[in-house]
């Protein structure tokens, strides 16, 4: 596991768009899946205004760790937010682009999205296995969208299930932990104040630790990297 930890979300967003950078420099098609909520804002209009020209975007296919069940013109849509700082900005093929159906009928587009997967990418243990993952971490410790409350989602059989905000009710179609700890690549973006206190439990194992979902993120083999802000770190000594 390797911290990453710059002074502001700005710095994160360019280390971070570095290390995509390198990541996607190959020749070979990368397959990658989105964190939504508002952290990805920063990042995805730093790599589209200084990697814009310089991806080959063609090589790269892009899916979504989670998503709000509402429509794709919804504010709430994280498929929305990466148009609006991201899709809108660079020349990506729309066939690259695997969005969740967030308008269908949640179950049945957990099966869907869950066939997708399996279509799509290339199999490790017989699991669809990403190129990079990328999360982020609610203040409640939760990622993707498996919640605290229903933790137990993480351990489902299937590639993707359907989860319930604790507190809005509203419903989301995310990957499981199966998926994302066959990634070959995960890494966490992190940022803010509010997100410090959970930082700390978690990478120390301390208090409630066991009971965040962002907690089991353990890649069985491939890289778990936490790109940080200062204030998010800020309960953490990195050399310790
Ligand atoms: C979502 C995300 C969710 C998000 C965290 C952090 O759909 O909301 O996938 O897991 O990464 O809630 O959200 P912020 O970046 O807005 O703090």
């Amino acid at each position: 596991m390797t911290l990453k930890i710059n002074d502001t979300k700005e710095q994160v967003a360019k280390e971070f768009s570095e290390y995509f950078r390198e990541l996607s420099s190959g020749d070979q098609t990368i397959h990658v899946a989105l964190s939504g909520g508002s952290t990805p804002k920063t990042v995805f209009d730093y790599l589209a205004a200084h990697y814009g020209n310089e991806i080959d975007w063609s090589r790269i296919k892009f899916y979504w760790g989670d998503e709000r069940c509402v429509a794709p013109t919804d504010d709430e849509s994280n498929y929305k937010m990466t148009v609006d700082h991201l899709l809108s900005k660079i020349e990506m093929p729309s066939f690259n682009i695997f969005r969740v159906l967030g308008e269908n009928d949640p179950k049945g587009e957990a099966e869907r999205y869950s066939q997708v997967l399996d279509t799509e990418l290339p199999k490790e243990n017989d699991i669809p296995q990403f190129d990079l993952v990328m999360l982020g971490m609610g203040e409640d410790g939760h990622t993707v969208s498996i919640f605290p409350d229903s933790i137990s989602l993480w351990d489902a059989e299937e590639n993707c299930v359907v989860a319930t905000h604790p507190d809005s009710g509203q419903k989301r179609v995310t990957i499981t932990g199966k998926i994302v700890n066959n990634a070959k690549a995960v890494a966490f973006l992190v940022t803010g104040a509010n997100k410090a206190e959970k930082v700390r439990e978690i990478l120390k194992k301390e208090h409630d630790f066991a009971s965040y979902p962002a907690h089991l993120v353990q890649p069985s083999h491939g890289e778990l990297i936490w790109f940080l802000d200062q204030d998010a770190a800020r309960d953490i000594d990195p050399v310790s």
